[in-house]
């Protein structure tokens, strides 16, 4: 069996907690794209984990794997395996495995990121961790793999031939050239205690679903943020979709069994690009303060707004959703009404499905339907039954106008505070 698990928005909708959810029923839990540019909350047995590369399975016996589709830091890398230990968790080579080809983030990818972006003009707001020069490197094939850190050999001359160029492009944005070659010897260290670890994760996964195991996929980042259906240019530098799983871990579209999209209550962004919902005024300060939204990896205030329907429409289709998990209902706890952004009106015309253009995303103005509020405090509640009448119909809503069905509801960031519709 193989699911994936996709955000539905622009990140931070919760994949953290429903991959932990979810992770006891499966034998692997892998991370296909992105890299620490994620930040995947897990609140469970008393305690907080903010995971930005290990899967969040960690806290389960499932096998962790992360492919080569991810751009991987090994420092963050060593620091959460740190972190888990200090916590109880010990992560070895049985537990974790990272391909053979993922590519590494050098100290010269998060310069240049730094510097590009304060180069431009208009701002993307990325999270300054070297995820697109990372990707960049990738495509351009001038990547440096998990296996070349882990051989010194193979690392150095690797590096002879790709510096130069490295030096060339921090010259241009007029940062310091010695980055091109720093962190070299740390790296070799890094790369030596990681050498265990190394795995070919399409194999693994391949061989699991002949013997009849459970894989879980989890995405990071969300479908609006995908580099090729996203909002250019606020979007990320890898492919957030569920097909992207299949690709990225090697493993055929045919395999699949189940996608998850995961969906707030209402809607977040973190960085620039268009929101059409976006609240800025009490509303955006109840849905912040209430939910928490800072960002995970930067601590950036996390722009709020209504939730949106075209948007939720369009990510189904990017996905195939064959169902949702609804998170965060909990803090539309205190607002009266609570509304639901249907469709918009662009020049004159009323559209139920964003524009492609991210110009014309930013023009769009919501259109929006009331329901009424509820006050009570519901994180504690077990079942649908349970929840206040105005809270079921919202659901129900959601449900109808979406057209897939909502699986999970969340209500509350512990494990416990989930339950199935
Ligand atoms: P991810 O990137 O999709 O894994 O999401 P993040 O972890 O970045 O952000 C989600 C935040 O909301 C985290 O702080 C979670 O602990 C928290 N959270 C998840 N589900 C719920 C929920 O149902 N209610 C509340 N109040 N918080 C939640
Ligand atoms: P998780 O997995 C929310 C956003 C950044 C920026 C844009 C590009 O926790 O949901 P990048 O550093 O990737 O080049 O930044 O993408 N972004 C995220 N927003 N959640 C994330 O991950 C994100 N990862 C990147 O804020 O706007
Ligand atoms: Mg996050």
């Amino acid at each position: 069996m193989f699911t994936i698990i996709t955000g539905a928005q622009f990140g931070d909708e919760g994949k953290g907690k429903i991959v932990d959810m979810m992770a006891s029923q499966y034998d692997i839990v892998a991370r296909f794209q992105g890299g620490d540019n994620a930040g995947h909350t897990v609140v469970a047995e008393g305690k907080t984990y903010k995971l930005h590369l290990i899967p969040s399975g960690v806290l389960f016996d499932a096998r962790l794997l992360i492919g080569p589709g991810t751009v991987m830091n090994p420092k963050i890398l060593m620091e959460e395996i740190a972190m888990l230990a200090e916590n109880g968790t010990t992560v070895k080579p049985d537990k974790l495995g990272i391909d053979a080809k993922t590519s590494i983030i050098m100290p010269y990818h998060i310069a240049l990121d730094s510097l590009r972006e304060s180069k431009r003009a208009v701002k993307i707001g990325t999270t300054n961790r070297g995820i697109g020069f990372a990707y960049i490197d990738k495509v351009g094939r001038d990547e440096i793999q998990m296996a070349d850190i882990a051989d010194r050999n193979r690392f150095l001359k690797r590096l002879e031939e790709i510096a130069p160029q490295k030096e060339a492009a921090i010259r241009d944005l007029g940062g310091d050239l010695s980055i091109a070659r720093s962190g070299i010897e740390e790296y070799i260290e890094i790369g030596k205690k990681l050498k265990p670890y190394i795995t070919d994760v399409s194999r693994e996964i391949n061989l699991a679903l002949k013997e009849g195991k459970k894989v879980l996929a989890e995405g990071a980042q969300g479908s609006h943020l995908d580099i090729i259906h996203g909002t250019q240019k606020f979007v990320t530098s890898s492919s957030t979709v569920a097909g992207s799983a299949c690709s990225a871990l090697g493993v055929g579209p045919t395999k699949v069994d189940k996608v998850i999209g995961v969906v707030k209550a209402y809607i977040t962004r973190v960085g620039e690009g268009p929101l059409p919902t976006e609240q800025k005024n009490a509303v955006g300060e109840h849905l912040r303060g209430k939910g928490g939204e800072f960002g995970t990896t930067t601590g950036r205030p996390r722009r709020c707004g209504w939730f949106d329907l075209p948007l939720a429409r369009k990510s189904i289709d990017l996905n195939g959703y064959t169902g949702m998990a609804l998170t965060k209902l909990d803090v539309l706890t205190g607002l009266d009404p609570v509304k639901v952004c249907t469709g918009y009106e662009l020049d004159g015309k009323i559209i139920d499905y964003p524009p492609e253009l991210s110009d014309e995303l930013a023009r769009c103005k919501p259109v929006y339907t009331e329901l009424p509020g509820w006050d009570e405090d519901i994180s504690s509640r077990e079942n649908l039954r349970e929840l206040p009448e105005n809270a079921k119909e919202y659901i129900g809503l959601l449900e109808q106008l979406m057209g897939v069905g909502i699986e999970y509801i969340s209500v509350g960031p512990g494990r416990q505070q989930t339950f199935t519709n």
